[in-house]
């Protein structure tokens, strides 16, 4: 098992060994390229699982994959509904790379690979997506939060899948306590599946 710690720095320096695993789900079943150096190697990380197995249908338009890894939840995201924009955001060059080929493999050229400066500032989305790196720390994972879901549309919905030993509730009432109405639409298996609507 390779440790995860360094999975967002920007251009990891672990030897690259790619493994392909299937995602299938109801409605889809599709490949994905993992690789060292990217979070879940070898396998879908049982978070992002749940979250694409609880999601509510994907609007049209811009929507956006937080910290996409190599893409697991922009491409199920893009594939359920090719009317929408999916933004893949990530600091990992190598995740980046990864989910650009794994979205073209898939069929989903609805997925625009991007690091985080380069998403146009004007944008409101019409869905956030996240497992976020809880790993960043309470005060990263805050601003981060505050960034993207600070930017949805008035009746959009940001969905974010998170351990509850690493401060799932604490978040929510974080995100409470700023105006969203926050609902835990799942919990299993120790994760929690949040819908954080737009501060009113
Ligand atoms: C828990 S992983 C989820 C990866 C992928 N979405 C999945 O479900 O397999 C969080 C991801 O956030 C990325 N990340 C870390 N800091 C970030 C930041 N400031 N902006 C965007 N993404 C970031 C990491 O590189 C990592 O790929």
């Amino acid at each position: 098992m390779v440790s995860q710690d360094h999975y967002f720095t920007p251009d990891p320096t672990v030897a690259s060994r790619p493994r392909t695993i299937r995602v299938t789900l109801a409605d889809l079943s599709f490949e994905l390229d993992t690789d060292r150096g990217v979070f879940a190697h070898g396998h879908l990380d049982f978070g992002t699982d749940l979250l694409l197995r609880t999601l509510p249908p994907v609007p049209a338009g811009e929507v956006i994959d937080v910290g996409c890894g190599y893409g697991a939840i922009a491409i199920t995201v893009a594939l359920r509904n090719p009317d929408a924009r999916v933004w893949a955001v990530d600091v990992n060059r190598r995740a980046l790379d990864l989910c650009a080929r794994n979205a073209e493999r898939a069929g989903a050229r609805n997925v625009v690979t991007a690091e985080p400066d380069a998403v146009p500032g004007g944008i409101r989305f019409a869905a956030v997506y996240s497992n976020p790196p809880v790993r960043l720390g309470k005060e990263g994972l805050h601003e981060l939060l505050l960034t993207w879901i600070g930017r949805i549309q008035p009746e959009a919905v940001a969905t974010l899948v998170v351990q509850r030993h690493l401060g799932a509730d604490s978040l929510a009432g974080w995100l409470a306590g700023l105006g969203h109405r926050v609902e835990r639409v799942r919990s299993k298996g120790g994760y929690r599946v949040l819908e954080v609507h737009a501060a009113g």
